[in-house]
């Protein structure tokens, strides 16, 4: 589907009051010019959640979080961004319109239409076929797990689903993945005499299918392909059926195969999700992390189980920010959750899952397998395997734990083991940074929380000028300039998808200092101070360069001019031959 444009999301935050949105959570009370709240992302007892209807944010001085309206929701509600603006849309009465016009978006509900008549016939085959119904009825399901998951049955024929639609269709059942040519140009269905799973998304629509055989034939399962609307890598199966049955679970189990997920929520274990026969990706956890704030992994106790564990722990690493949980659970050879639920019961299963081995534990076992932590040589081996690995998590304080614990085991200090240390000070300098506000940061900073005042910006060329951020400055002084109307959320909203957006939630936390605080004073005097400077740098390097060779008569007059508006003060004692070039 095409991206939503830009101009709708500028005009929906322009119609939206983030006071009214974020009131319909948590309850806000007025406080002067903002409405203040105890943080709904962290406990308190004293509010320090604030919410600005100037500028459309939200900020909390006790944890940090900040954000526009659609940040809220992303954070608060897990939506995803597409299904924020949904719904924000919804709420005023829009229809979120896309870019490339509505013949994509239209065929993309011919493809949701289609999944979605077709888990109806798959339920209904169901209903009509004793085969199937015993098969399931064998595995222990029952008929209320059956309808929620919405399990089916495809029937044997080869032209089942074919004959149930009209000709018209044959295109959108192939481009859905239900349907494939043979060699013979023959349409056929996919899934035949098999035990249907539907696949649905976060929303409930049904984006794709795995099936089951219901004897010992091959493949066991089988699965859509990729469509445009189906990633099998990226999707959890699961995962709307227990938004539905949990809204936000304390945790996740991530388990393998279809079966387990049925067999634990039959259980009462109605926090798992299972993968779909593709090893656990980034997008798997990023969507897991949005649900909820810890994850527990289920794994085969064989060999091949722990080789699958290892390798999840390696794409969990660079998303394992603080806050976060993650644990191992590794079964029994030759169990899995389906097998193991049912011998044990629900109590034991969750004594398992509480006591599974936490991230930390599964990593330092792993990393000193087969070493001899007396031998130096082994200590050495352990820095080196570890070091790639800590680079890889996000910084904070779970980092740097790890750190001094693989520097303790090593025997070595935290300092030699976090080498490269140009990182290091790059990651301090970039600290310190935030907090001393150079006029471009000033600048940017009053632009958030005053966009009109673009619109009065002192005549300036900052073009040429080589400090940090000033591209990112003149980039909003464009922006705002072609765009009168935005507010300070629909700016930062501009920013979301960039490298700058979290440079600019930071800098959207400012604050004014007093009341007598003059923003317009404020900003023009940033931007003289930036224009000067400016032209500064431009003398300097007009005055290096006439050192070296003649400047063209432009030059000369361009030099000229700056030095004589003396907005330089430029040290011509140092430099000797200066004066030849004027
Ligand atoms: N899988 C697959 N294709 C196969 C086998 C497995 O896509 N040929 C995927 C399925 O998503 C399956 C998961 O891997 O659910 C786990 O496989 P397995 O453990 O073999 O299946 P179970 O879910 O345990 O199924 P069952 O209990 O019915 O054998
Ligand atoms: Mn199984």
């Amino acid at each position: 589907m095409g991206r939503i444009p830009q101009r709708f999301i500028d005009d929906l935050l322009t119609r939206i009051d983030i006071v009214q949105v974020i009131g319909s959570y948590v309850p806000l009370k007025k406080s002067g010019s903002r409405h203040v709240a105890c943080c709904p992302f962290h406990s308190e007892n004293t509010p320090s959640f604030t919410v600005s209807p100037d500028k459309q944010f939200y900020h909390c001085f006790g944890c940090g979080a900040h954000g526009t309206v659609l940040s809220f929701l992303l954070e608060y509600e897990h939506l995803d961004f597409i299904d924020a603006v949904e719904h924000l849309a919804e709420t005023v009465g829009l229809e979120v319109p896309r870019e490339g016009g509505e013949i994509r978006a239209e065929r993309h509900d011919d493809l949701y239409g289609i999944l979605e008549d077709a888990a109806r016939l798959y339920k209904q085959a169901l209903r009509e076929n004793k085969h199937a119904i015993k098969y399931l009825k064998d595995r222990g399901l029952s008929g209320k797990i059956a309808r929620d998951y919405g399990l089916g049955y495809a029937p044997a024929g080869w032209r089942h689903l074919i004959n149930c639609f009209n000709k018209s269709k044959l295109d959108v059942l192939t481009r859905a993945g239900l349907i494939k040519q043979n060699d013979q140009g023959q349409s056929l269905a996919r899934f035949r005499n098999r035990i249907m799973f539907p696949i649905r998304d976060r929303r409930g629509r049904v984006i794709g299918f795995g099936g089951r055989v219901l004897d010992d034939s091959l493949p066991k399962y089988l699965n859509s392909p990729d469509t445009a609307l189906f990633h099998k890598g990226e999707s959890l199966y699961g995962l709307f059926e227990l938004r539905m049955a949990q809204g936000k679970p304390q945790r996740v189990l991530l388990v393998e195969g279809y079966m387990d997920v049925l067999a634990l929520a039959q259980n009462g274990i109605d926090f798992a999700l299972a993968t779909l026969g593709t090893a656990t990706t980034r997008q798997h956890l990023e969507q897991i992390f949005r649900l909820t704030h810890e994850v527990v992994f289920c794994f085969d106790g064989d060999r091949a189980g722990r080789e699958a564990g290892w390798r999840a722990l390696q794409q969990l690493l660079p998303v394992f920010r603080d806050g976060l949980e993650a644990r191992f659970m590794f079964l029994p050879e030759s169990d899995d959750p389906d097998s193991m639920i049912r011998r044990e019961g629900k109590e034991a299963f969750l004594t398992h899952v509480m006591s599974a081995t936490p991230l930390a534990d599964f990593l330092f076992t792993r990393l000193t397998e087969g070493l001899d932590m007396g031998d130096a040589a082994s200590r050495a081996r352990l820095s080196e395997l570890a070091k790639p690995l800590l680079l890889a998590l996000p910084e904070g304080v779970f980092k740097d734990l790890m750190y001094t614990e693989i520097a303790k085991r090593v025997g070595t200090s935290v300092k030699t083991l976090a080498s490269p240390k140009k990182d290091d000070s790059i990651h301090r300098a970039s600290n310190l940074r935030l907090k001393t506000h150079s006029p471009v940061r000033m600048a940017i900073a009053i632009l958030l929380h005053e966009p009109e005042l673009a619109q009065q910006m002192p005549p300036a060329d900052l073009s040429a000028l080589n400090l940090s951020g000033v591209a990112l400055l003149i980039d909003i002084l464009e922006t705002l300039r072609c765009n009168p109307h935005l507010n300070s959320a629909s700016l930062l909203e501009r920013y979301r998808d960039t490298a700058h957006h979290q440079h600019l939630l930071q800098l959207m936390t400012w604050q004014p200092p007093g009341k007598d605080f003059d923003l317009r004073g404020e900003f023009q005097h940033a931007i003289l101070s930036l224009n000067k400077k400016a032209m500064e740098q431009r003398a300097d390097m007009l005055l290096k360069k006439g050192r070296n060779e003649i400047l063209s008569p432009n030059e000369r007059r361009e030099l000229q001019d700056i030095l004589r508006r003396k907005l330089g003060r430029i040290q011509l004692s140092t430099q000797k031959n200066d004066n030849s070039v004027l």
